[in-house]
């Protein structure tokens, strides 16, 4: 196994229409449809990641939906890691919508998944060490820690004393 890979050596991009049978009553996006969508692009930048076709979403810790998307959109996907642990791997993943108008693309929306990567016995499987490059990818890389620390506390793996990270973030 590779020891250290770059982000950008996971990064996926899917581009896609919102059609019909992918909306709600107000003809914006179906929040769930996006939430596919995000878990999709994520296992991929995971398996590119870990080298392992096994990988599971173990949770997502963060999702927002800032802007609705309307039916017809044309919505752009990006997703990376953004920190390997030793079996698990942080994803984020930007969403943006196409404006034809101004021919730009808008950000519309995010979210962080956690994936852990599993043998063929699906046991949580070494992964290599992530190397974050640009200033944008080290902003990220940094945090990640705390919000892993916050998703082992909500599931109840964690001791919020054992949350070190996390702790320092508000007496700081
Ligand atoms: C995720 C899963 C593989 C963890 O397995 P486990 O036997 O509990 O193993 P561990 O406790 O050693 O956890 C493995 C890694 O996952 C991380 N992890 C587990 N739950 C987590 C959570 N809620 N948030 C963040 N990380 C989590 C652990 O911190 C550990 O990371 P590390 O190895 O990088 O330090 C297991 O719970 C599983 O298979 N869950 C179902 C996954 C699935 O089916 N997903 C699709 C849902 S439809």
């Amino acid at each position: 196994m590779t020891k250290t890979k770059t982000a950008k050596e996971s990064l996926a991009v899917m581009t896609n229409l919102v059609l019909p049978n992918e909306i709600n009553q107000l003809n914006n996006m179906f929040g769930g449809e996006l939430l596919a969508r995000m878990d999709r692009i994520s296992s991929i930048s995971a398996k590119m990641h870990s080298g392992s076709f096994q990988v599971v979403t173990a949770s997502v810790n963060h999702v927002s939906f800032n802007k609705p998307i309307p039916l017809g959109s044309t919505v752009k996907l990006v997703s990376k890691v953004t920190r390997a642990f030793k079996s698990s791997m942080e994803i984020y993943v930007d969403v943006y919508v196409y404006d034809y108008q101004n021919e730009v693309y808008n950000k519309t929306n995010d979210a962080i998944y956690t994936f852990v990567a599993v043998d063929e016995n699906n046991k949580p499987t070494a992964v290599p060490e992530l190397v974050a490059e640009t200033e944008e990818e080290i902003k990220r890389f940094d945090a990640a820690l705390r919000r892993k620390q916050l998703s082992l506390v909500l599931a109840g793996r964690m001791e919020p004393k054992d949350a070190h990270e996390l702790k320092a973030l508000f007496s700081s």
